[in-house]
């Protein structure tokens, strides 16, 4: 196992992509009964470019070629065997290794590949050379639990609302909460900027009043913010002390870790999945 690293790599410079014309028709090799055929926003998961979601915006952005020419199609399909696929300027394969990391980020960083404004991100923190992607996201001034991996399947079934994986936060409040407000937040409540429901979730008040715990089973932007909100509180700080029962305790602000095998295990159980290769 490679040791955590602080380092700040060299940021890796992505190539202008290729403007080429978008490609208008099925590549040759491509039949709906080919049984090879994958599309295109599972395979850049699977080779750790970006989670399913964020490769359909890749795509859809122009950000990708198959064999020399631009797809903006969603549900293009390839042949992993045979079709080359480039992402931001970059040749994307599937991975024989599979990668899982917990990090425990720090303020300030951001969960996105790349950053536009050239912003420290959560990427930068961990400076290894294989291609790995957050799992879900957290708010810049969120610190905490951040799973990254290059394990696609795993990744979208994590962050996928139907698998329900617990997220654990501790919430530092403006001012005390009360007990009748902690028990509405424990009940599930309407958002009151968007009127979305969200469901009931555990919550305790921790020793002085000021601080919140909380376990959560779905990942709404902002979601504890705009509970607190609803309820008239301010969050001051938010801290993820748990991801899918994966805790950053021991892991000072910054630091990463390889999940253990036992951690793999558990994250493959919780979503239902088998598990092929060992880490
Ligand atoms: N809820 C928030 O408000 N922010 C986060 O970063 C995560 C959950």
């Amino acid at each position: 196992m490679s040791k955590p690293t602080h380092q700040k790599p060299e940021r890796a410079k992505a190539k202008t992509p290729n403007r080429a014309k978008p490609i208008d028709r099925p590549a040759k090799s491509q039949t709906a009964s080919a049984p090879s055929l994958i599309r295109l926003n599972k395979f850049l998961a699977n080779a750790g470019v970006a989670s399913r979601r964020k490769a359909d915006e890749m795509i859809q952005n122009g950000e990708v070629e198959v064999n020399g020419k631009l797809v903006t199609e969603l549900g293009f399909k390839i042949d992993p065997t045979k079709d080359k696929v480039v992402a931001n300027g970059r040749v994307a394969k599937l991975h024989r290794r599979k990668i899982y990391i917990l990090l425990n980020k720090p303020k300030d960083a951001i969960t996105t590949s790349r950053d536009e404004l050239d912003r420290r991100t959560v990427l930068d923190l961990i400076g290894i050379d294989e291609r790995v992607y957050a799992v879900g996201r957290l708010d810049r001034n969120t610190t905490g639990a951040l799973l990254l991996t290059n394990d696609g399947e795993l990744a979208h079934r994590l962050m996928h609302p139907s698998f329900g994986a617990p997220k654990e936060y501790v919430a530092e409040l403006d001012k005390k909460i009360t007990r009748a407000d902690l028990k509405k937040l424990k009940g599930g409540m309407r958002l009151s900027d968007t009127g979305e429901k969200v469901g009931a979730c555990e919550a305790a008040i921790l020793d002085d009043g000021y601080h919140v715990w909380l376990k959560l089973h779905e990942g709404k932007n902002r979601q504890v913010h705009r509970m607190f909100w609803t309820l008239g509180y301010d969050v001051k700080k938010l801290d993820r002390v748990a991801y899918a029962g994966i805790a950053h305790k021991g892991l000072r602000r910054g630091e990463w870790r390889y999940l253990s095998p036992q951690e793999v295990d558990s994250l493959f159980k919780l979503v239902g999945l088998e598990r092929e290769t060992k880490t």
